[in-house]
């Protein structure tokens, strides 16, 4: 049985005083028992974030493929750890096209996760133009190949997937049921056997108002909400759909 996983990515949003009042709302709000709940707040609210939290998790929503060194402004793995945090959100798409990570580079930060024990959420995704090319399938089995080429199936197997198509982030417009159901089988079946227990989420406009018949499909395991996560009651509605 795959325990459901509904996360908030914060982005670039968020204050001391939004965690205060955000974090303790929200673990009144959820049963731990059936839903893990990640909130990825900015950086610099991590350990902050970390302390805040009974039921639910924190985590970072980028990580630096290098463990040490002249890298101003980046993040480690064992930094990320030190301060409490347990999960990672590698290839967002907002970094591979704004920040031109490469799959390369993002292969590189789910290993620097992984060796420091944390659990890599990886975000993979069609643009508009690569769905219309009917490319979607082969675009996002050729980003997670890139993780098993360097991590290894079993990893990747043990980390969490978001599937979350670039033309459905920040615009309203949600993949189908059956469009979200065909790529997460797609990458279940590219998992082989041991996909069978691999999170697979799903991520692009999920709201209060279309999350459940989402995670009714039989291969969606929660999802991963942006703009929609930062309001706590709608978040909680979402993690209450599982
Ligand atoms: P929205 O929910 O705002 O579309 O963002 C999705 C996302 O990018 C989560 O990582």
């Amino acid at each position: 049985m795959r325990k459901p996983l509904v996360a908030a990515n914060w982005k670039m949003h968020g204050s001391d005083q939004f965690l205060e009042t955000y974090f303790p709302a929200l673990e009144q709000a959820i049963d731990s028992d059936k839903v893990e709940v990640v909130i990825f707040p900015p950086a610099v609210y991590l350990q902050k974030a970390a302390g805040l939290c009974q039921q639910l998790q924190a985590g970072a929503q980028d990580v630096s493929q290098h463990s040490e060194g002249a890298f101003t402004g980046e993040v480690s793995a064992t930094m990320v750890s030190d301060v409490g945090c347990r999960y990672v959100l590698v290839g967002h798409s907002e970094r591979r096209i704004r920040h031109r990570e490469s799959s390369k580079t993002v292969a590189e930060k789910f290993l620097a996760a992984v060796g420091q024990g944390l659990v890599p959420v990886l975000c993979v995704g069609e643009s508009l133009e690569e769905r219309e090319a009917n490319r979607t399938l082969a675009v996002v089995q050729s980003q997670i190949q890139s993780v098993i080429d360097l991590a290894g199936l079993e990893q990747l197997t043990n980390a969490v997937i978001a599937y979350e198509p670039v033309w459905a982030i920040g615009t309203g417009k949600t993949a189908s049921p059956e469009q979200a159901q065909e790529v997460h089988r797609a990458i279940r079946d590219m998992l082989g056997p041991a996909g069978q227990h691999t999170r697979i989420v799903y991520g692009g406009s999920v709201k209060a108002e279309n999350a459940m018949t989402l995670f009714n499909q039989p291969d969606i395991d929660g999802g991963l909400v942006g703009g929609a996560s930062l309001k706590v009651d709608e978040f909680a509605a979402i993690c209450g759909s599982v």
